[in-house]
């Protein structure tokens, strides 16, 4: 076993990993348990293939304790968890199915001790194959069997986050007139910009896939931005919604933008990036924060809610979260990072003062 792996799973401070070596296919299945202080972690499966196994690993570490900051800053209680199936090489058609069922099998084997959902590179239709095998997907009516995608209720809480940071630095949460660029046209970036583009803002779009950019510039008439020049490319707000890491000691410096809001998750590279935007009085929404809609439409869906309308509405409590949380950050003058991470940690504190109820 590589020994970054090890290392890696030495130094955390999360309550552990599953792990599973996936012998027909060469996958590695990690599920990074983080914390489960609110309730069981929960978090979605992301599905791809790292330059090595070690950045596999660090990623569901990362990403599950963005999960615990994420149901705590929503008051959901669910703890923080984050799958990643590490694969050899791309995989379709049945190898890929089977692997899903497999990784279910091993989900439904914790009992209940971890429950997933969609996340990147895994949509719908994987997480049905999950849910063939475990009981414990999040978006999956289990009486008929149908899926749900998370992706709309992440960009509408996305676009009411958004609004809120508009309000907070101009006095006003109006569309028009403003330039937004999205990057990264997925699940959640697309359905964003067409909503911008509707509600006024002019949309500037990027992707890495170009035949994304080209077809939904011409649907929502904004103008393409080749990835390179993101970062130096001037708007009102720039929104991450394709990988992490994008906010970094190399890109911040050239940013020329006021706002940053989106949705990928761990946008900072490091904890130190927070307060170099803060410097450059660029208002950064937290990642957590702002793209919380998907979990938060996954929670009420558990309790028995499946009309959309009333989950978009729910939603919209996104926007109120990010609108308290800049309010406290300008009163004390803290970044807004700072004020979501004592918000979370008042949260958390709280549910640890409560003696926990027996089984
Ligand atoms: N992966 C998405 C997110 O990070 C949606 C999701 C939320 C999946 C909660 C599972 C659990 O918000």
């Amino acid at each position: 076993m590589d020994n970054d792996v090890l290392s890696l799973i030495e130094a955390w401070d999360g309550n552990g990993v599953v792990m599973r070596f996936d012998r027909p296919t060469g996958a590695w299945i990690f599920i990074a348990l983080h914390d489960d202080t609110l309730g069981a972690p929960a978090g979605g499966t992301r599905m791809k293939v790292y330059p090595a196994l070690a950045d596999g690993l660090r990623d569901a570490m990362r990403l599950s304790e963005g999960m615990t900051y994420k149901w705590a800053g929503l008051g959901i209680a669910q703890g923080g968890g984050k799958a990643v199936l590490a694969l050899a090489r791309p995989l379709d058609g049945e190898a890929r199915a089977a692997l899903l069922r497999r990784y279910g099998t091993l989900v439904e084997s914790l009992g209940g001790a971890f429950v997933t959902g969609a996340d990147l590179g895994t949509g719908p239709d994987e997480m049905a194959m999950v849910a063939s095998a475990c009981r414990h997907v999040l978006g999956i009516d289990y009486r008929t069997m149908t899926s749900t995608d998370p992706g709309p209720y992440t960009a509408h809480g996305v676009f009411c986050g958004l609004r809120a940071a508009l309000e907070q630095t101009f006095g006003s949460d109006a569309l028009d007139g403003r330039t937004i660029l999205v990057q990264g046209l997925g699940g959640v970036g697309a359905p964003l910009a067409r909503s911008l583009a509707a509600g006024g803002a002019t949309v500037l779009v990027s992707d890495v896939d170009q035949a994304r950019v080209a077809s939904l510039a011409q649907e929502v008439g904004g103008r393409p931005v080749a990835p390179e020049s993101v970062y130096a490319t001037g708007c009102d707000v720039y929104a991450p919604c394709a990988v992490g890491a994008t906010l970094n000691p190399q890109t911040i410096p050239r940013l020329a933008c006021r706002i940053v809001a989106g949705s990928a998750n761990n946008q900072l590279l490091g904890a130190g990036d927070a307060e170099r935007l803060h410097r450059r009085d660029i208002l950064y929404v937290p990642d957590y924060v702002i793209n919380s809609g998907g979990a938060m439409a996954f929670s009420h869906m558990r309790d028995g809610d499946w009309d959309r309308d009333s989950l978009m509405r729910r939603v919209d409590g996104v926007g109120t979260a990010v609108a308290e949380i800049l309010r406290d950050a300008a009163a004390s003058g803290d970044s807004p990072l700072a004020a979501a991470q004592k918000r979370v940690e008042r949260i958390l504190a709280e549910h640890q003062a409560k003696p926990k109820p027996s089984a």
